[in-house]
C-alpha cells in the first residue's frame, strides 16, 4: 500500500526516531509499504519518518539503470560504524523537498550495519550512490536533513519555497 510522504516543514522530520526493539510483522507491512512508496515516487530511498513514523526504518535501491534488476534493501536500525576520509560530492534532493536539489559532501564509503526483514543482522560497505543514498536516509532517522549541509540563506530559500508550496497543494 502506498504511503503518504510528509513534506518539509514538518516537526515530525526533525523528531529523533526510536530503535525498533520488536520486528512485528506490522513493522515488515510497514517496511514494504516503504518501498512501495519510494518506487512510486519515484525516488532512491525513504525513511520512515518521512511518512509519519518515528521508528529507525528506512528503505533503499539506488538500481538506476533500466534492465538492471532491481535491489530493495530494507534496514532497521541502521547504523554508520566506520565512514572512508575521501569525500564524495553528490548533487542530492529528498521526497520530502520535491524539485529542490544541492551538491552534499560526504564520506565516500561507509560501512553500515543493520537488522533485515528477517531479524538477521547485516553488515556491509557502501559506495558511490549507494553510499551518499544510505547516509542520507540515516540522517533521517536524526531528524536531519539534506538542506541541514548548506548555508543557511539557501536552507531558508528553499523551505521558503516549500512553505509556499504547501500553502498551494492545500487550496487543491
Ligand atoms: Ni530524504
Amino acid at each position: 500500500m502506498k504511503r503518504n510522504i510528509l513534506l518539509h516543514p514538518d516537526p515530525r522530520l526533525k523528531k529523533a526516531c526510536a530503535p525498533v526493539s520488536d520486528l512485528t510483522d506490522d513493522l515488515r507491512r510497514l517496511a514494504d509499504d516503504m518501498l512501495t512508496t519510494m518506487y512510486e515516487a519515484p525516488g532512491v530511498g525513504l525513511a520512515a519518518p518521512q511518512i509519519g513514523v518515528l521508528d529507525r526504518l528506512i528503505v533503499l535501491d539506488c538500481v538506476k539503470e533500466e534492465g538492471e534488476e532491481p535491489n530493495p534493501l530494507i534496514m532497521f536500525n541502521p547504523e554508520v560504524i566506520a565512514s572512508s576520509d575521501d569525500l564524495n560530492i553528490y548533487e542530492e534532493g529528498c521526497l520530502s523537498i520535491p524539485d529542490q536539489f544541492a551538491d552534499v559532501t560526504r564520506p565516500a564509503e561507509v560501512d553500515v550495519r543493520w537488522i533485515d526483514r528477517d531479524g538477521a543482522e547485516q553488515t556491509d560497505t557502501f559506495t558511490g550512490l549507494w553510499a551518499t543514498c544510505v547516509q542520507h536516509e540515516i540522517d533521517h532517522l536524526e531528524g536531519k536533513l539534506f538542506i541541514d549541509y548548506l548555508k543557511p540563506l539557501r536552507r531558508q530559500m528553499i523551505t521558503r519555497k516549500m512553505v509556499k508550496l504547501k500553502r498551494e497543494l492545500a487550496r487543491g
